[in-house]
């Protein structure tokens, strides 16, 4: 019952998922070094005269393809110059003072002849409005990172900035490992600590529905070196949980998107199934014991939009165990805590890491979740009652026979 309502809350939040771009650009200098760097999300609320003298309202995003060409790295000064779309730009200018930079002001130009954005303006110009940001106090060698969204408001013109990663006066041409964190990811994140410590809390956090869409079932097979022989079978839909210190993610692995690497077990008892995708790497190790096969360890590693990347294993598991020569099949969906920061949830899960035979799975030992038993709840219920029945049945005997002793000794 209450897997149901999960699912279902979860299927009503991924239909709000709306499509976001991410804008990533890097500036390099005329020594082709990296001296800026930005990833982040804009999103423009832009009110225009149209014809017939009343207004209108359009939303747009900074679009992921941009063009950079206007920016410029200097010493004390830079700009990253963002143009897009018919005419439009959106810039940035950053100052360095001793040993912190900061944003100076942001200037949208937007021009209202295009006519993909603003239909029927009255005017064909362009428009420019300034915006001072919150970017201030970024300790130099260190990216900004802001999460939480900044919105700022000028006359016409509505802005709103988040998932922010962006390096000015980068030095030795590669990004910061460092960040300096804006002070609104900072309140969100101190108060994380009181809400994980809980005990009860975490079990929310792991079973709360996922804001992502279930993960679609992939086929990930691995062949034998040298033949087209199959010698590893795998399919299931995958979705990876983290939690590094700065948020609790879940992302799917896409099918479409996963490449399949490993290693089969010959005679070594070791199969290694890593699945490959832009964003995750999800390395499965699975073992011989005795006449069955488990799934030993897990890891994983997840490439941040940053740059940085979050990594958790553990190789001590006993998961997904089966009899050699049949496979595991988990149909359910089934989440799994692999360490205290990395949970795996599956659906239609199955699995044969040895001895495939003419590439299709073998018979298979279904898991737990998949075995239906919620019939032995009646009966279990309709023996307790019998059994209370009893009970009653010989207290009132016995009582009956001792009062009647009572009485004959009176
Ligand atoms: C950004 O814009 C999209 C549509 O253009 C909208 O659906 C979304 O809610 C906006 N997001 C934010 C954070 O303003
Ligand atoms: C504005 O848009 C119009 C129509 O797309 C285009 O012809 C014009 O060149 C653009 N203006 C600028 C400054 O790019
Ligand atoms: C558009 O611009 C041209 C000259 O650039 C001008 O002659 C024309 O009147 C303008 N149209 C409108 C609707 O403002
Ligand atoms: C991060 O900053 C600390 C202290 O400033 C420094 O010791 C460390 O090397 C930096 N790490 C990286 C990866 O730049
Ligand atoms: C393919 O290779 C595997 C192991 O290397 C071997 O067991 C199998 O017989 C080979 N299959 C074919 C068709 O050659
Ligand atoms: C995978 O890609 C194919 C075509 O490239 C598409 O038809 C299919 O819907 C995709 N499947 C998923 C699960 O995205
Ligand atoms: C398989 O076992 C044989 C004999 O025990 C050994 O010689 C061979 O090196 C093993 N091969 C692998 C890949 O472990
Ligand atoms: C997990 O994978 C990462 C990246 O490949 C590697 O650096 C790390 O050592 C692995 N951890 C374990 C426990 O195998
Ligand atoms: C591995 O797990 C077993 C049983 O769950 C436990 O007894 C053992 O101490 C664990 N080993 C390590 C290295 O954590």
């Amino acid at each position: 019952m209450f897997r149901f309502s999960c699912l279902a809350m979860f299927l009503v939040l991924g239909s709000e998922i709306e499509k976001a771009y991410t804008t990533e650009v890097t500036v390099k200098d005329k020594d082709d070094k990296l001296c800026l760097y930005a990833n982040l999300m804009v999103n423009f609320t832009v009110t225009y005269e149209v014809v017939g003298k009343s207004n209108n309202t359009v939303e747009f995003q900074l679009p992921d393809v941009v063009n950079a060409s206007g920016s410029s790295c200097g010493t004390d000064n830079s700009t990253l110059k963002l143009s897009f779309g018919n005419g439009h730009s959106w810039t940035i200018n950053f100052t360095k003072e001793k040993d912190m930079y900061k944003a100076d002001n942001i200037v949208l130009t937007y021009n209202l002849s295009d006519d993909s954005i603003f239909k029927n303006a009255s005017s064909n110009g362009t428009v420019s409005v300034k915006f001072t940001p919150s970017i201030a106090n970024v300790v130099v060698d260190t990216y900004y990172s802001c999460k939480s969204q900044d919105t700022v408001e000028n006359d016409a013109v509505k802005q709103t900035l988040w998932n922010v990663a962006l390096q000015a006066f980068v030095t030795n041409g590669s990004k910061s490992e460092n960040e300096t964190v804006c002070a609104k990811d900072k309140a969100s994140t101190t108060q994380m600590p009181t809400t994980t410590t809980a005990a009860t809390t975490v079990i929310t956090a792991t079973t709360a529905p996922p804001p992502v869409p279930p993960p679609s079932a992939g086929t990930y097979n691995l062949s034998a070196a040298g033949n087209g022989t199959i010698c590893l079978l795998a399919s299931m839909g995958l979705q990876i949980s983290y939690n590094d210190s700065l948020d609790f993610q879940k992302v799917n692995l896409e099918p479409n998107k996963t490449t399949v690497t490993g290693a089969c077990g010959s005679n070594n008892s070791i199969a290694a199934l890593v699945l490959t995708s832009e964003k995750v790497a999800v390395a499965f190790t699975f073992i011989e014991e005795g006449k069955k096969f488990l799934l030993h360890a897990v890891n994983v590693t997840v490439k941040h939009i940053n740059g940085t990347s979050f990594s958790a294993a553990n190789t001590n598991l006993s998961l997904w165990q089966a009899t050699l020569g049949s496979s595991y099949m988990c149909n359910k969906e089934q989440t799994q805590n692999i360490t205290d920061t990395l949970s795996l949830y599956t659906l239609k899960l199955q699995v044969q890491p040895f001895e495939v035979k003419n590439d299709k799975f073998s018979t298979a030992e279904e898991c737990f979740l998949d075995a239906d038993l919620s019939f032995l709840v009646p009966i279990a219920v309709g023996m307790a009652l019998g059994f209370l029945i009893v009970l009653v049945l010989i207290s009132y005997l016995i009582g009956r026979r001792k009062s009647r002793t009572g009485y004959q000794s009176v």
